[in-house]
């Protein structure tokens, strides 16, 4: 076959090793492997180039994507995803994989049933936030990012008695900030799935930290990891919390600190490359036996020898996985209302 992969969308690590582990299987089936130039764009524009052992090298342990990316709005519009799929038709490409978050994914979605090249999906997003995906490429990096950065925070928070506001990417899901906050031993975590108001926000972080100046006095310093998606800045909330703890704490300050595109950088962990390996693999087997307008997800290992050979990976319809999402974004699906049930009883174990 001819099979080509694309990356698309937000970068995320891991990306590059989906990457190579597509184009080493690939060749080894005896497959051509192209890969796509900056995402739909390099589709568009039919920029393509051939994916050999030698230029995928090394490239497992990078972090953002050789192959560049976008945000292509065209493929939003008809006219865009008709000129795809007569590039895939003109190419003659059989087999697309596209790398990437929701709006990468609808793409694939939208393309699968119009034309006869089977495409499959891998999910690629820091931001954890695609429907039935368990752990996306580039989130297990990110999560670690986000903890090394906290802990160096923490080392300067507390040789000065501090608390810090650490704001940390997202979008419109907490997760990065939930799962960086328990590992980082953070004192509050904000996030918009709560849909908490402002004031409730700031009565709960005025108590936070009474309970972490006030209560206690070896206490040396409080962590506020704060999500994207929690609608107050990250400067919003440290000047009402130096207020506050100008009339409980005096003396203690407060300072923010905003992580933002560094989050999404680095070299990936061994977890995001076994992830994006795995799933790079998978990708060309569902090509091969015809599968398409489906989704590779990682899952914790379930039935050995079910649809696919590794029991790490899961097939999803795509379509399915998208719908899940929005139910991830509006707060509808269990998943994230068993998560937010679960982090607001932990909430009250945190401080101090
Ligand atoms: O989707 C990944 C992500 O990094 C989000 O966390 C963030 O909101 C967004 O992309 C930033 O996008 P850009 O790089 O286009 O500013």
């Amino acid at each position: 076959m001819r099979i080509a992969i694309l990356t698309s969308g937000g970068d995320a690590p891991g990306m590059n090793a989906a990457v190579r582990a597509f184009t080493v299987v690939g060749l080894r089936r005896g497959h051509e492997v192209l890969g796509v130039r900056d995402g739909y764009a390099g589709l568009l524009a039919r920029n393509l180039e051939t994916l050999t052992r030698e230029s995928t090298e090394r490239l497992t342990r990078q972090g953002g994507t050789l192959l560049g990316s976008s945000r292509c709005l065209e493929m939003m519009r008809e006219e865009g995803q008709a000129r795809a799929l007569a590039s895939l038709a003109e190419l003659g490409i059989e087999g697309l994989c596209v790398v990437g978050g929701n709006g990468s994914l609808t793409g694939a979605h939208v393309l699968a049933p119009r034309t006869a090249c089977k495409i499959v999906g891998l999910p690629a997003s820091i931001d954890n936030d695609v429907g039935h995906a368990g752990l996306a490429i580039g989130v297990d990096t990110a999560v670690n990012t986000i903890v090394e950065a906290c802990d160096r925070i923490s080392d300067t928070a507390r040789a000065h008695r501090r608390a810090f506001v650490v704001e940390v990417m997202g979008r419109n899901c907490g997760f990065l900030a939930m799962r960086a906050g328990l590992a980082a031993e953070a004192d509050a975590i904000l996030y918009g799935e709560s849909h908490a108001t402002e004031e409730a926000t700031f009565a709960h972080l005025r108590e936070v930290l009474r309970r972490c100046f006030v209560e206690r006095s070896d206490k040396k310093r409080a962590l506020i990891v704060k999500s994207e998606g929690c609608p107050i800045s990250a400067h919003a909330i440290r000047d009402h919390l130096q207020a506050y703890l100008d009339e409980d704490a005096p003396g203690v300050d407060v300072r923010e600190t905003v992580l933002g595109h560094i989050v999404r950088g680095g070299s990936p962990t061994a977890l995001d490359r076994t992830i994006a390996l795995r799933l790079g693999f998978s990708a060309v087997m569902a090509l091969e036996a015809g599968i398409t307008d489906t989704m590779l997800a990682w899952e914790p290992p379930f039935q050995v020898g079910a649809e696919t050979m590794d029991p790490s990976v899961r097939r999803v319809p795509i379509g399915e996985a998208l719908e899940e999402t929005s139910k991830l974004l509006d707060g509808t699906s269990t998943l994230i209302r068993r998560r937010i049930e679960l982090l607001r009883f932990v909430d009250d174990c945190l401080p101090g």
